[in-house]
């Protein structure tokens, strides 16, 4: 028994920010910005939030598998950048759907959010907890960025991506494989409140997103193909036997390193950074919409999706579209 994806749908800010726009902002180019991480431009929010965000693409992701809000049992939200602390995201894209019978939470796993949450809504209908899930992945990452760290500003984009899901007898994921290594979550941090209260008023470490480029570069072309690799021997599946891999879309330079360490023509490796930047949890559901609304994504056909970012979390997971 397994999950198969029925249908996708995503999201997008109304704004482009092209890379000439960010001179205005920091010490940087277009060529530099290019040449390191492949990004042209990227959506940023002026008023979409989170929540209408993630709605927008979970909305997508029903009408196109065809299903009523009411229908969905299980509704996961992957965000590291929620508006609220309470409620969750989850529960207020719920409400704006009106998927009334859902159990609806989030679940924080940064880049690898998506990922994790799809795997977690296979583990609840393995477990026979529900029969189907949407299960999305949003970010508003511009509110937490610090517009004047060029090493920072040039890489993130806002949006939302969304799957609905469904309990398969065959087909749909065929295995996969999760990381968590806490002990390095210094590279790529932000604080979310400080502690205040009547007894104590600590300053923000980290208000802002900051970063180690190179060591998430260096721990991405390492572990990244180690863990697809991980999960094709799993399932007993070669590289060569994989239609596509879709990829968390960090940086156009990670993607080729990964592609050559696995020995896989780039051309397999879609991408859509140039057009979005990374959006975090959003990059995967987002490109896997693009894709399947391009008819790109034939029934049958396998595809490897990888995620890997700040924890550091990373893992993969091998299905057949
Ligand atoms: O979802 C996971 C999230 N994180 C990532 O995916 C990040 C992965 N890492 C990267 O993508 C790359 O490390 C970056 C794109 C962030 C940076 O590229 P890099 O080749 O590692 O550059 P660097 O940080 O080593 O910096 C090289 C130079 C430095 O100048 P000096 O010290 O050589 O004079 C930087 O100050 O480039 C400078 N620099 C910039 N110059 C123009 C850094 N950012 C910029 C910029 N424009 N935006």
């Amino acid at each position: 028994m397994s999950i198969r994806i029925m249908g996708t749908g995503s999201a997008l800010p109304e704004k482009t920010v092209s890379n000439r726009d960010l001179t205005m902002l920091v010490d940087t180019s277009d060529e530099w910005i290019r040449e390191r991480t492949g990004i042209a431009q990227r959506h940023i929010s002026t008023g979409e939030t989170l929540v209408s965000l993630t709605a927008e693409a979970c909305a997508g992701a029903l009408e196109n598998a065809g299903k009523s809000a009411e229908q969905v049992e299980l509704l996961l939200v992957a965000t590291c950048s929620p508006e609220r602390g309470i409620p969750c995201v989850a529960c207020q894209v719920q409400d704006a759907l009106g998927a009334k019978n859902a159990v609806a939470f989030d679940l924080n796993a940064a880049c690898s959010g998506f990922l994790f949450a799809l795997h977690t809504a296979y583990a609840y209908v393995q477990a026979g907890v529900c029969r189907n899930a949407l299960v999305a992945g949003g970010e508003v990452l511009s509110k937490m960025v610090d517009w004047t760290d060029r090493g920072t500003c040039i890489l993130f984009g806002d949006g939302a991506g969304a799957v609905f899901v469904e309990k398969s007898p065959t087909g749909g994921i065929l295995g996969f494989v999760q990381h968590s290594d806490g002990a390095r979550g210094d590279v790529l941090k932000c604080d979310g409140r400080a502690l205040k209260n009547p007894y104590v008023n600590l300053p923000m470490e980290t208000e802002f997103v900051r970063m180690d480029g190179r060591e998430v570069f260096s721990f991405a072309v390492r572990q990244v193909p180690a863990c697809i690799q991980e999960v094709l021997t799993k399932t007993g599946v070669r590289t060569e036997e994989v239609d596509l891999f879709v990829l968390h879309q960090a940086n156009r330079r990670i993607l080729e390193t990964i592609a050559k360490r696995l020995a896989v023509d780039l051309e397999r490796f879609p991408m859509n950074l140039d057009r979005v930047g990374n959006m975090s949890s959003a990059s995967i559901p987002v490109l896997l919409d693009e894709l399947n609304r391009a008819g790109r994504l034939k029934r049958g056909g396998r595809i490897v999706l990888a995620g890997f970012g700040a924890g550091l979390t990373y893992g993969a997971c091998l299905l057949e579209w």
